[in-house]
C-alpha cells in the first residue's frame, strides 16, 4: 500500500508524528509531503527534528496568502505531483486550508481520502476551519473520528459509511512523548510549579478584531498583576499586537517565540491552568489535568467543557471565572486509549486492497 499523507501548519506536523511511527512499524511506506503553509523554523521544521518524523518528501512551499489563494496553490501542486505518484490512499488532517486543498485534489482523482478528526462542528459555520473540515467531511471515504461525538455529528449529516471511532492521535502523542517533555524553558524562566498561567492565541476571532483582542489583552495584563503568564506567541497575534499598538498590555507578560510540542507540554505539565484558543491546547491542558479556559464562541471539544475540565469564557468574565472555586475531577480516556495511530493504520491495511 502506498500512503501519501499531506500535511502543512504545526497541528498537523503533530498529528503526523504519530501516524508516521505507526505507519513504519506496520511497515508501510508513507509519502509526507508538506505544503510550506507554515514555514518559520518554530511553526515547521523543528516539529520534525524533535518529534522524529522522516523529512517530508516534497515541500510544496505555498507560504501564506489569502485563503482563496493559498488553497488553489496547494491544489495546483499537489495535484501534479499525486498523478506522479499514483498512491492507494491520501490523508489529510484537521481543518486547515492545506486539509481542505488536499480533500478536493484527492476527490477529484478519484483516490480514497481518509480524514484523521473527522467529525468536529463548531460555531460560527462561516469560520475558515469549519468550512474546511464540513467539506472535507462530505468528501471522505474514511472518516477517524477522536471521540463519540464528532461521530453523532456525522450521523446528523447523514454521514455514516466509512466512520470510524479511533480516539485522538494527540493523546497517543501525549503519552508517547511524556518522559521526553523538555522542562528546560520551565527550568531557565525561573518558573513555579502550579504559579503560572500558560496561554496562546491565534484564532482570527480574537486577534484579528481589534476590539476583541484588546479585551482579551486587557484581561491578561490584569492577570499579570497577580500571576505570571507565559505567552508563547502565533506570528499572526505577534503581528496584530503591533498593528494594534497593544505593546502596554503585555509589558508583563512573558512573550515567547513560538515553540517546539516538547517544550510547550514542559510548561504545560507544571503550570497552574491554560488560556487558549487552540483546538489542540485545550485538549492538551486535559491530558495534564489542568483546567483550560477557553477564549472561543464554541468550544471545539464540548465533552471537556460538559465535564468541567474546560471553561468557555468571553473576554470579560476570563478573570472571574478563572477565580471561581471549582472542583477538577478528572475524567479518564475521553479521546480514547492512546492507540488510535495503530489502529488507524490497521483500518486502512484492511480497507484498502492494492
Ligand atoms: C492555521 C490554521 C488553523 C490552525 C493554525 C495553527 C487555516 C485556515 N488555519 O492558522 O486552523 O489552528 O494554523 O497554527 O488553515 N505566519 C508566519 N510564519 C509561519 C506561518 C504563519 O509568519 O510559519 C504568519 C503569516 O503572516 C500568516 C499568519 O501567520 O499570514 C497566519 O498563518 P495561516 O497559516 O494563514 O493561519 P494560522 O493563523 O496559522
Amino acid at each position: 500500500m502506498k500512503v501519501v499523507s499531506l500535511i502543512g501548519a504545526r497541528p498537523q506536523y503533530i498529528k503526523e508524528a504519530v501516524l508516521n511511527k505507526a505507519f513504519r512499524e506496520a511497515d508501510i511506506e508513507e509519502i509526507i509531503v508538506n505544503s510550506g503553509q507554515h514555514y518559520d523554523y518554530n511553526m515547521a521544521d523543528v516539529f520534525f527534528e524533535k518529534l522524529n518524523i522522516k523529512a517530508p518528501d516534497y515541500n510544496l512551499k505555498v507560504g501564506s496568502g489569502l485563503h482563496g489563494e493559498m488553497t488553489a496553490k496547494i491544489m495546483i501542486e499537489f495535484e501534479k505531483l499525486v498523478m506522479d505518484i499514483k498512491p492507494d490512499v491520501i490523508l489529510v488532517y484537521g481543518d486547515t486550508n492545506t486539509t481542505l486543498a488536499g480533500a478536493i485534489v484527492t476527490a477529484k482523482l478519484k483516490i480514497p481520502l481518509a480524514h484523521v478528526e473527522a467529525g468536529l462542528r463548531m460555531f460560527p459555520k462561516d469560520m475558515p476551519e469549519e468550512v474546511n473540515r464540513t467539506l472535507t467531511d462530505r468528501i471522505s471515504n474514511y472518516l477517524f473520528c477522536p471521540s463519540k461525538l464528532p461521530v453523532e455529528n456525522l450521523k446528523k449529516e447523514g454521514i455514516t459509511k466509512g466512520v470510524y471511532l479511533t480516539g485522538d492521535v494527540t493523546y497517543d502523542l501525549y503519552l508517547q512523548s511524556k518522559d521526553h517533555f523538555d522542562y528546560s524553558v520551565y527550568k531557565e524562566m525561573g518558573l513555579e510549579d502550579n504559579n503560572f498561567v500558560l496561554v496562546t492565541l491565534h484564532r482570527d476571532y480574537n486577534v484579528d478584531d481589534k476590539k476583541r483582542f484588546g479585551e482579551i489583552l486587557k484581561a491578561l495584563n490584569e492577570l499579570s498583576k497577580e500571576t505570571r503568564i507565559v505567552f508563547p506567541i502565533h506570528p499572526r497575534s505577534r503581528k496584530r499586537i503591533e498593528e494594534f499598538g497593544y505593546e502596554d498590555y503585555v509589558k508583563n507578560i512573558d512573550i515567547l517565540e513560538p515553540m517546539d510540542y516538547l517544550s510547550l507540554m514542559g510548561l504545560m505539565e507544571h503550570c497552574k491552568s491554560v488560556i487558549t484558543d487552540s483546538g489542540g491546547l485545550q485538549k492538551e491542558s486535559y491530558y495534564c489535568k489542568k483546567p483550560g479556559y477557553l477564549l472561543m464562541p464554541d468550544p471545539a471539544w464540548h465533552e471537556l467543557v460538559e465535564l468541567k475540565m474546560n471553561y468557555l469564557c468571553e473576554p470579560e468574565e476570563l478573570l472571574k471565572k478563572m477565580k471561581e472555586k471549582k472542583e477538577y475531577n478528572y475524567v479518564p480516556n475521553v479521546y480514547g486509549q492512546g492507540d488510535a495511530g495503530v489502529k488507524i493504520v490497521n483500518i486502512l491495511k484492511e480497507e484498502i486492497n492494492v
